[in-house]
């Protein structure tokens, strides 16, 4: 029956991690992966994590399943978390769902959209997460790019983000990171925000929020202005949430996807349709991950710890790129590497030739995937030398 079936090739991302765990090399260095390290390589759990796991698996007297929906405080707490007091506001008109991670909340919101407008178009940012075409398309709806990210100036291509915007159709979909842009760095101020608002409502586009990252890239409020901004004034939103960064939960596939929709009716059909899609591909969400969040999020010392950690790990991605732009500086006096300080969150993209990567991988032991992205977070004090003599010895490769 399978015999059939070509051998596909590695993903581009996981494939990177392969090629790292392959080579002898000592000093190799992995800037590929997608996940928070601390100074010793490590992606620790947060303490407060730890603490909100032990004392519910202390307490835990049944694993009877949680319900379609998942659990109900996490779903409410997340999404307060995100939306702030204008959560309780929307409250009659939102729909929350717990998911299998972020993934999960981008794949449930493509597949509502399927259900109940199959010619819908989501457009995404290009570039976008590697992972947003393969997840989102293969629901079965259409996907586009839109322009977002100005490669000689290193931000936002905003003009043209507008100017592609305001010729949409009405009713496309366009789907906003809502912090820590991945893979560019490179996000939105509250006035484009707002000028997109502008855009949206004009041009009767509905915006669905990836929220990967809240707290990652300045801290938990700072971070989704924007989305609260959007949430404020659109009749209807998409929102995808994750817990594996923030919450140090990775494995564990804590999520959320929640639609604010026009109104209380419309709310409610679309909770029995986000039931449904879910019993149709995995029946309930697991419950562990999402417990540990909504219990750090209800407890407000371990909240208060939470947000202390998380605050400690932005804190160190942030002197990680000063200090590697400063080291880059320090060799080639005459570029400007500012721009790694300006952007936000784990990711940016070095914008060097495709030889160059290759070349950075092969020949300097220092791995990214294809696109020149690298995870600030692999940086350290130990290797930050290294990875810039690294960068330095291949700029100008083509
Ligand atoms: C932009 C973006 N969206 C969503 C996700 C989903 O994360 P997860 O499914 O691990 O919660 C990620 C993870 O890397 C991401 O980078």
């Amino acid at each position: 029956m399978f015999g059939k079936l070509e051998t596909l090739p590695p993903d581009p991302i996981l494939g990177v991690t392969a090629a790292f765990r392959r080579d002898p090399d000592p000093n190799k260095v992995d800037l590929g992966v997608g996940v928070y390290r601390d100074e010793y390589g490590n992606t620790p759990v947060p303490q407060a994590v730890r603490a909100a796991e032990g004392a519910l698996i202390a307490e835990q007297t049944t694993k009877v399943y949680v319900g379609p929906a998942g659990n109900l405080e996490f779903n409410e707490r997340i999404v307060r978390l995100a939306l702030g007091p204008l959560a309780g506001e929307l409250g009659s008109r939102t729909a929350t769902i717990q998911t299998v991670g972020g993934c999960g909340a981008l794949r449930m919101g493509a597949e509502l959209l399927h259900a109940a407008a199959p010619d819908a178009v989501v457009h995404v940012s290009d570039p976008t997460w590697a992972n947003h075409e393969p997840l989102l398309g293969n629901s079965g709806i259409t996907l586009r790019r839109y322009p977002y990210y100005e490669p000689t100036t290193r931000s936002v291509a905003f003009e043209r983000m507008l100017e592609h915007l305001d010729r949409l159709p009405g009713g496309a979909v366009v789907l906003l990171h809502g912090c820590c842009h991945n893979p560019t760095g490179v996000d939105l101020t509250l006035e484009q925000w707002g000028a997109i608002a502008d855009v949206l409502e004009k041009r009767g586009l509905v915006p669905f929020v990836d929220l990967a990252y809240q707290g990652f890239g300045d801290d938990l409020e700072s971070d989704v202005a924007g989305l609260r901004l959007l949430a404020r004034r659109m009749p209807t939103l998409l929102l995808a949430i994750s817990c594996s960064k923030n919450f140090g939960l990775y494995r564990e596939r804590a999520g959320a996807f929640a639609i604010v929709a026009e109104n209380e009716a419309t709310a409610r059909a679309i909770a029995t349709h986000q039931a449904r899609i879910g019993r149709r591909m995995y029946s309930m969400p697991p419950d562990h991950g999402a417990a540990i969040a909504a219990r750090v999020l209800g407890d407000p010392a371990l909240r208060q710890a939470w947000a202390d950690e998380l605050a400690a790990m932005v804190a160190r991605m942030k002197q990680l790129r000063a200090l590697l732009a400063d080291r880059l500086a320090a060799r080639r006096p005459d570029l400007d590497f500012s721009w790694l300080t300006r952007q936000k969150g784990m990711f940016s993209l070095l914008g060097l030739e495709a030889a160059a990567i290759v070349a950075l991988c092969n020949e300097e032991h220092v791995y990214m995937p294809p696109d020149g992205r690298i995870n600030l977070a692999g940086v350290s004090d130990a290797n930050v030398d290294r990875v810039a003599d690294a960068i330095v010895r291949v700029i100008g490769r083509r």
